[in-house]
């Protein structure tokens, strides 16, 4: 034993050293590795990037929806919903009589939750979007208010800018197109105010797409463009060629886009977008999802009028305007808008004068959208008398003319011959 241990203490040293050696390189190279990590992490991560705060979840509903619907748990794990540990359950799980409830997993929950169930804490936001055009006078504009139960028609008639609806016959257009159609088209839109089964109204979703319920993606133009659109609303066509519309698209990248809501100032947003002007909190106005808040006119109707209480909306737009702009320059520009808008509402009005005898004497079919006059007689103001008032109010020059003011022009030319042959063939008994 004694020679072979006698033996082996040099071998001990050797192996002793060996280990040191070793021990030494594997510090270094962890050391290196190290730096280079802290280096390569030394960028602070953009604004978006969200840690996945339900990464080491072991909720139930967590668990399983990550193997059947991985998107939506990905999706919300990186919101700041989640963050502040907001469970699925909390706008998902109802009690077994709720109405829309569907039994689930030993429990109830709603596929599509409803308004009701974000007021449990966000009271405020669900109040004002109640208070708004786009909560159920966005509907009844479509389907009218008929089918509405006895306490939505009182919500209905109690919203101050809401009953406010001249143009009935867009509800002829969602009849005569009838529901195989108008369910891809005026639901697409109209929806955002729709009535639910538990009283509820409206569809945050709208704007604010699950499950990540992103502000950046809530706050850029492009949410409103889903339904701000096209010939009779072209609000993000005019934004893109105005020079706000320019700015974002030329430097938006740099924005603050998820900076705290109520706080925002020209150094987070240079140049404002829909919502800066309509609901963010922004200079001496405060956040609000009372989209009409700041109109002064109906400048959807055919002939424009001022809203209740319009002052003081137009004091809150111009806060806005004037955290860039200065007073004169606002003036200036509201005064000039104004007798835009009045123009305007003269000629609807002369297309109403050109087209009355036709309508006394009984020359037009009782019928909507069934002769060429009711489409022109239409589009006038519709299309072409709208889009004139937006693009003036948010500065689209193209919009004002050759998509607004030519147009009219030359749709009253087209009424005036369409009258006279009207007038003609009932002189000549035909
Ligand atoms: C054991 C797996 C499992 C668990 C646990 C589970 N789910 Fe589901 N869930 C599913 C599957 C699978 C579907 C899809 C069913 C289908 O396609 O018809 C689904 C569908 C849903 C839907 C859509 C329902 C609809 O009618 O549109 C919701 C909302 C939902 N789950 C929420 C939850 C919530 C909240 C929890 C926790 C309380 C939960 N789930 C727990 C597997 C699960
Ligand atoms: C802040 C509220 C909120 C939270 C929290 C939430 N959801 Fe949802 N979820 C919604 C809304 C709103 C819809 C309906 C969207 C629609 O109808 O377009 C929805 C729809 C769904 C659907 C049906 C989607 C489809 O396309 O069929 C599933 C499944 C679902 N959620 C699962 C979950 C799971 C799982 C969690 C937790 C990881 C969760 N949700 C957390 C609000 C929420
Ligand atoms: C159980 C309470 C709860 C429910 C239910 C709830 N929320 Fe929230 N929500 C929160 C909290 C808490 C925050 C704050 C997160 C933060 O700012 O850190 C928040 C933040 C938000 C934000 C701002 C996100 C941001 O990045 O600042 C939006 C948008 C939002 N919620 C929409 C909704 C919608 C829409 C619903 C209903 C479909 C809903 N919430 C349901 C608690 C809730
Ligand atoms: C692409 C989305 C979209 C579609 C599709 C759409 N609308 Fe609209 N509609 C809007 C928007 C946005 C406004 C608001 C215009 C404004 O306030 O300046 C509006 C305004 C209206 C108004 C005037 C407001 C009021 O309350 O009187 C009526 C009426 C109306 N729409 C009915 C319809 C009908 C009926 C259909 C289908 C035949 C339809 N809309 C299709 C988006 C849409
Ligand atoms: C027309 C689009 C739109 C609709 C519809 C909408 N929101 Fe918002 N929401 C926004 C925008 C834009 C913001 C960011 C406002 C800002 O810039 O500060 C926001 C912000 C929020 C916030 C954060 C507010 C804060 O001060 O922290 C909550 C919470 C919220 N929305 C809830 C809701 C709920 C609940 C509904 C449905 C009743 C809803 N929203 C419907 C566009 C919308
Ligand atoms: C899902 C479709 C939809 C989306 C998305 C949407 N809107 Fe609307 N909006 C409507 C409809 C429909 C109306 C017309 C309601 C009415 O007057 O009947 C409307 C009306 C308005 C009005 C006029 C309100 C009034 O009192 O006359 C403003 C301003 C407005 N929206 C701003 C916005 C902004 C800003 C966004 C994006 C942050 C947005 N909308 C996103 C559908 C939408
Ligand atoms: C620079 C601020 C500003 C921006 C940006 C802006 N708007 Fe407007 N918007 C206004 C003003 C001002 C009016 C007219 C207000 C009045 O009636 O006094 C208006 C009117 C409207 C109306 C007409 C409401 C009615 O009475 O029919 C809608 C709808 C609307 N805006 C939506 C949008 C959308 C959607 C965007 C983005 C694509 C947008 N706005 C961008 C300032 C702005
Ligand atoms: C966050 C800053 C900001 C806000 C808020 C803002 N604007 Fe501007 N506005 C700008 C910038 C930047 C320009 C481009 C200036 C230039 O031409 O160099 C501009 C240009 C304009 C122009 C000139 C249009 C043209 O064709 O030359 C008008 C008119 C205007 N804004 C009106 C308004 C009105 C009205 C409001 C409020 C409803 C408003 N702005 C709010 C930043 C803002």
């Amino acid at each position: 034993m004694s020679p072979t241990s006698s033996n082996q203490s040099p071998k001990l040293i050797r192996s002793t050293k060996v280990l040191v050696v070793g021990l030494v390189a594997v510090i270094v190279v962890l050391g290196l590795a190290l730096i280079m990590l802290t280096v390569g992490q030394s960028a602070p991560p953009t604004q978006t990037e969200r840690v996945d705060a339900l990464a080491d979840s072991n909720e139930e509903c967590v668990v399983c929806h990550r193997r059947t619907t991985p998107g939506i748990v990905e999706q919300y794990g990186h919101s700041s919903m989640a963050a502040a540990e907001v469970k699925c359950r909390d706008c998902h799980e109802v009690k077994s009589d709720y109405p829309g409830a569907v039994e689930h997993e030993g429990t109830y929950v709603l596929g599509s939750p409803t308004p009701a169930m974000c007021e449990k804490c966000h009271t405020a936001e669900v109040a004002q979007f109640n208070q708004s055009r786009h909560s159920l006078p966005a509907y009844v504009a479509m389907a009218g208010s008929k089918d509405l139960s006895p306490d939505l028609l009182a919500k209905y008639q109690a919203i101050p800018e809401g009953s406010f609806a001249p143009d009935k016959m867009r509800n002829a257009l969602f009849a005569i197109e009838g529901p195989d159609v108008t369910r891809f088209a005026c639901e697409s839109c109209h929806n955002v105010g729709k009535p639910h089964e538990d009283g509820s109204i409206g569809e945050c979703q709208k704007c604010h797409l699950r499950h990540e319920f992103s502000l950046e993606q809530a706050r850029k133009p492009e949410t409103c463009n889903a339904c701000h659109i096209g010939p009779d609303h072209p609000q993000w066509e005019i934004y893109q060629e105005s020079p706000h519309g320019i700015a974002y698209a030329t430097g938006g990248h740099t924005w603050h886009w998820e900076a705290d809501p109520g706080t925002l100032k020209v150094t987070d947003f240079p140049a404002p977008t829909c919502a800066i002007c309509h609901m963010s909190g922004f200079g001496a106005s405060g956040t609000t999802h009372d989209v009409g808040d700041r109109l002064t006119w109906y400048l959807f109707a055919p002939i424009s009028e001022r809203r209740p209480g319009w002052q003081d909306n137009q004091t809150r737009m111009q806060n806005v305007c004037r955290e860039c702009h200065n007073n004169e320059f606002i003036e200036t520009f509201y005064n000039e808008a104004d007798k835009l808008t009045e123009a305007i509402n003269a000629w609807v009005k002369e297309s109403d004068d050109i087209v009355a005898p036709l309508k006394e004497k009984g020359l037009m079919t009782q019928e909507p959208f069934d002769e060429p006059i009711d489409f022109t007689y239409f589009e006038l103001w519709h299309h072409w008398g709208r889009t004139a008032k937006f693009g003036a109010w948010m500065q689209g020059a193209d919009y004002v003319q050759w998509h607004g003011a030519y147009e009219i022009l030359s749709d009253l030319a087209e009424l005036r011959e369409m009258v006279k042959a009207k007038l003609h063939d009932a002189e000549a008994g035909e």
